[in-house]
């Protein structure tokens, strides 16, 4: 690579168009701000917070038009332009949000590559809206938290971030008309208040969810009234049965003083309803819901689900939102509403036929568990029959084998799936990585968050031929040294506090979870999933099973074991794990100490190929046998070293 390719090389996003390279990298003196025109008093915040500790020498800020009052918006113009003299920098920008970008490429550069002379880079974002939804009723997000996610979403050049506020378990959103409602642990309306100017502030949009009709098992045991059956207090994940009485008035009256409250804390122009997950049954077991289906000329649940969105879609225009449903709100004749799409690859275009506009999120769900380079690889824009394939393909990924019999579960959301053939009149706005956190709480979002997140930012932001997933990996590398998305010396410290030793914790880092919802659902509900029921099952894990194991630290996709083997020495990789398992592993999962067994003894295998004492085809099916879920760890070690032998025939 020559030093003028260097000069972006560790950029992540990656910037639309690098005008010009520039060379060489001169040295500069610590930062110092000046503005063409007015200052910006976000963007100085920023650099002032951002650039003050670097050495970026003298920048000129530029912004045409800039907005230090309103919150961001959907279709902000998000444009900048950086250009670098030897004397000065220059970044120029038509608006706030666009600045802000700058200074934050403008980091990036500072700290990994340096500041090129007659560097210039003109940037945008390929789609709009680029979130990330966290789930912050399964388990409470502390309000610190949110803080630091908007920090790290800033830092990926993400601008939306999605808090999903209810669901059976709890309701997060302070309300105060509905005190009854609010579970002990939320967040009162001056809080989020707060932390939507403090988003603001970063060019990031917060949108709030209520998920309504259905995952109100929560609102029904303080207003049983809202519901036609009784509802039980449930610590369980999974569907549950409760659902709201679209027939009832009270509940339209109870959703827009909601909603209006919702209204006053969030100024964006859209707000999630949810919709997802309505489980039918009460409905079909109350005369009355069946009487008024027939009144109303409804045909069944679903049309009166669908009736039902058009009573919140009217509270919602009277508040001058526009709302946002999963896609299980696709119908016919749906009201105007912003699809999200989770189920899969053809509910996205189902949407678009009905020319409802698109969130693509289903190729981007973190709590599956994936690396990031399968979510890297799915473009929100794919065709149809190109995104079905690579769905089709992952049961074939070494990685993802050990649940393949699963994925093939999905399959049942392709029923209705239609081949678009007419340029919509609707379109994909972006997408959102998705986090659920039936198995996520404080201390373990950062392991969850970070290390895949960084790929979907990409992908929504970088052009769509941007998809090297070597090349991601090796800037990902420089990615999580910022403070703002490192999670090692946390996990580091929550591994500590279970009693392991400093080779022991280099070793569990060599280990993941398994995939998909294999550690969710356990080996019971998984097994019934597979033949098609859903309910009622034994699941290991409740609302209180606390999330203290090794398993429960470990990142989803241990990047250590991917970079450790490229630089391969096994000898010594053989000997860590040789003395980390000699030491005591008293109190920690036995499945640790038999993964860490099957790791030794697959780098022992590795070895022998290696040096011809056997054949490398036979130590390969040897190690594809081997790579088998401990309980809920997999020997991540496995497959590369498996890459590692192919690539070396
Ligand atoms: C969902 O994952 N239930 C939207």
């Amino acid at each position: 690579m020559s030093s003028a390719e260097e000069t972006t090389e560790n950029l992540l996003p990656k910037p639309r168009e690098v005008v010009g390279r520039g060379a060489p990298v001169l040295p500069r003196v610590a930062t110092k701000i000046s503005w063409v025109g007015d200052a910006d008093a976000r963007v100085e915040a920023y650099a002032a917070r951002i650039l003050g500790g670097l050495q970026c020498g003298s920048v000129a800020i530029q912004i045409d038009d800039s907005d230090v009052v309103n919150a961001p918006q959907f279709d902000m113009d998000e444009h900048y332009e950086l250009r670098v003299a030897s004397e000065q920098v220059l970044l120029k920008a038509n608006t706030t949000w666009g600045a802000l970008h700058g200074i934050t490429t403008l980091r990036q550069l500072t700290s990994t590559s340096g500041l090129p002379n007659g560097l210039h880079i003109n940037d945008s974002p390929r789609f709009s809206w680029r979130g990330c939804m966290l789930d912050v009723t399964r388990h409470f997000i502390p309000l610190a938290q949110l803080y630091q996610v908007v920090d790290g979403l800033q830092l990926l050049k993400l601008n939306v971030l999605h808090l999903h506020l209810s669901d059976d378990q709890g309701f997060r959103f302070g309300s105060r008309i509905w005190p009854k409602l609010v579970s002990d642990e939320h967040y009162t309306m001056e809080q989020l208040a707060e932390l939507v100017a403090y988003a603001a502030d970063r060019g990031i949009r917060l949108i709030p969810e209520l998920d309504v009709p259905g995952h109100v098992t929560h609102w029904l045991l303080a207003y049983p009234q809202w519901g036609s059956e009784k509802a039980y207090p449930s610590q369980r994940f999974g569907v549950h049965p409760g659902c709201l009485d679209p027939t009832r008035e009270e509940v339209y009256a109870a959703l827009a003083s909601l909603f209006a409250e919702i209204a006053e804390v969030f100024p964006d122009q859209y707000v999630h309803v949810g919709g997802d997950e309505v489980n039918p049954k009460w409905w079909q077991r109350s005369e009355a819901v069946q009487a008024f289906i027939v009144e109303h000329g409804l045909e069944d649940e679903r049309g009166l689900q669908n009736y039902f969105l058009h009573c919140v879609q009217q509270i919602l225009a009277s508040l001058d939102k526009q709302i946002i449903g999963w896609d299980e709100v696709l119908h016919e004749q749906m009201p105007e509403c912003v699809v999200q799409n989770w189920r899969g690859a053809t509910t996205r275009d189902r949407a678009l036929a009905v020319a409802r506009s698109c969130i693509v999120s289903a190729p981007y769900y973190l709590d599956l568990h994936f690396p990031a380079d399968i979510h890297y690889q799915f473009d929100p824009q794919a065709p149809q029959q190109s995104w079905l394939a690579m769905e089709n393909a992952l049961a074939e990924d070494r990685r993802l084998r050990h649940i393949a019999p699963a994925l093939s579960w999905t399959h049942q959301w392709r029923a209705g799936a239609i081949e678009l053939d007419h340029e919509p009149a609707a379109k994909v706005l972006g997408g959102e990585a998705c986090l659920w956190a039936e198995l996520v709480d404080g201390p373990t979002l950062p392991m969850r968050l970070w290390g895949r997140l960084p790929a979907i930012a990409e992908r929504l932001w970088s052009s769509a031929d941007c998809r090297d997933s070597v090349d991601f990996y090796r800037r990902l590398s420089t990615l999580l040294e910022f403070p703002e998305l490192s999670w090692d010396a946390h996990q580091s410290q929550c591994l500590q506090d279970l009693g392991l030793s400093a080779l022991q914790i280099e070793v569990v880092r060599w280990l993941e979870p398994t995939k998909w919802y294999s550690r969710l659902l356990g080996t019971q509900a998984m097994q019934a999933r597979l033949q098609g029921s859903e309910m009622p099952q034994a699941r290991p894990y409740q609302v209180h099973t606390p999330l203290n194991r090794v398993v429960d630290y470990l990142a989803p996709e241990s990047l250590s074991a991917r970079n450790l083997v490229r630089e391969a020495n096994l000898q010594e990789l053989t000997e860590k794990c040789d003395r980390a398992l000699a030491q005591s592993w008293s109190g920690i999962d036995e499945d640790v100490v038999t993964a860490l067994t099957a790791t030794w003894d697959a780098l022992q295998l590795t070895q022998d190929a290696t040096a011809g004492r056997r054949a490398k085809d036979q130590v390969i099916s040897v190690l594809e046998e081997r790579y088998q879920p401990h309980g809920e760890y997999i020997p991540a070690l496995i497959p590369h070293l498996i890459n590692w032998l192919t690539e070396a025939q």
